[in-house]
């Protein structure tokens, strides 16, 4: 059963620790991200962008996928399909779809109009169980097309979305999606320290997770950061299993053409990757 990332995300900053967010795209990311979740008793979430979801055929097909193969896995760990990134008519989407968590990314719009349409999402979202993220200044880098400038959030805009009842915001402090610049300046952890302080209680999200090194993410942890999202790490993984697989011509041997043997070099470096950031993020035996 999925649930909502609520509770998830409240036992999380409480126990000073972040649930991974895992972004997938396909069956066998799909696959690998619950047994590792599964084999060390870690709380996890599944994100699916919009873009995802049309390349997995909708998603009513990512939702039911998603449950049948907790049931076949027999995963007991808590699960959360969260639509990551949504617009206002994706987050209705994926909640008729049966997502247990939406994301509604507003920070493109004024603040005021983020505000309203967050305040409607979340009225709808609550009412039938679903979890609500929010963003507050648009994360750096490039996702599904759009370039963002490593924005910083304004700690007041944040505490009016908060104040909305949403369950995790997130705000961005200089974090990017994808690979990080040589020059990048690291995370502004003043703000972060700022917009906890005037949050309180509800858990932050870091996206952009990909290549932020240990130490930034264990004080991030530390003032309030309770989800972080990673994706282009779990890909450039995946990407390279998979090229040394092909490079040692292993694909000629045998049946090494089989796409179950040629892309399960990739499946398990997915596996290792997302082992490694739930120990680093402290979530092992959180289940
Ligand atoms: P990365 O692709 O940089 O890991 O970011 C993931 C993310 O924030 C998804 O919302």
């Amino acid at each position: 059963m999925l649930v909502s990332a609520e509770k998830m995300l409240r036992d999380a900053k409480a126990g000073k620790y972040a649930v991974g967010q895992f972004n997938i795209n396909n069956l066998e990311w799909t696959k690998a991200v619950l047994l590792t979740a599964e084999a060390l008793r870690s709380p996890v979430i599944l994100g699916v962008s919009e873009g995802a979801g049309k390349y997995m055929c909708g998603f009513k097909t990512v939702a039911d996928m998603t449950k049948a193969m907790m049931e076949y896995l027999g995963v007991t760990v808590p699960v959360a399909l969260h639509l990551d990134h949504g617009t206002y008519d994706g987050a209705y989407a994926a909640m008729d779809a049966g997502f247990s968590s939406v994301m509604f990314d507003g920070s493109h719009y004024a603040i005021d109009e983020n505000i309203e349409k967050t305040r409607q999402i979340i009225a709808d979202a609550h009412a039938r169980g679903i979890s609500v993220e929010a963003e507050v200044g648009a994360i750096g880098g490039e996702e599904d097309g759009v370039i963002g400038g490593g924005e910083v959030a304004d700690p007041d805009e944040c505490k009016r979305i908060a104040d909305l009842g949403v369950d995790m915001l997130a705000a961005g402090i200089g974090n990017i999606h994808g690979k990080y610049p040589e020059n990048w300046a690291g995370l502004r952890f003043d703000v972060l320290d700022a917009i906890q302080q005037k949050t309180g209680e509800m858990p932050l999200v870091l996206h952009g997770g990909t290549g932020i090194p240990a130490d930034m993410i264990r004080q991030a942890i530390s003032l309030g950061v309770s989800k972080i999202n990673v994706n282009t790490e779990c890909q450039l993984s995946f990407a390279a299993a998979t090229r040394e697989y092909v490079e040692a011509g292993r694909d000629l041997q045998g049946k090494g053409f089989d796409p179950r043997k040629l892309l399960a070099p990739g499946v398990e470096a997915i596996k290792a990757t997302v082992k490694e950031k739930m120990e680093l993020f402290g979530s092992v035996n959180r289940a």
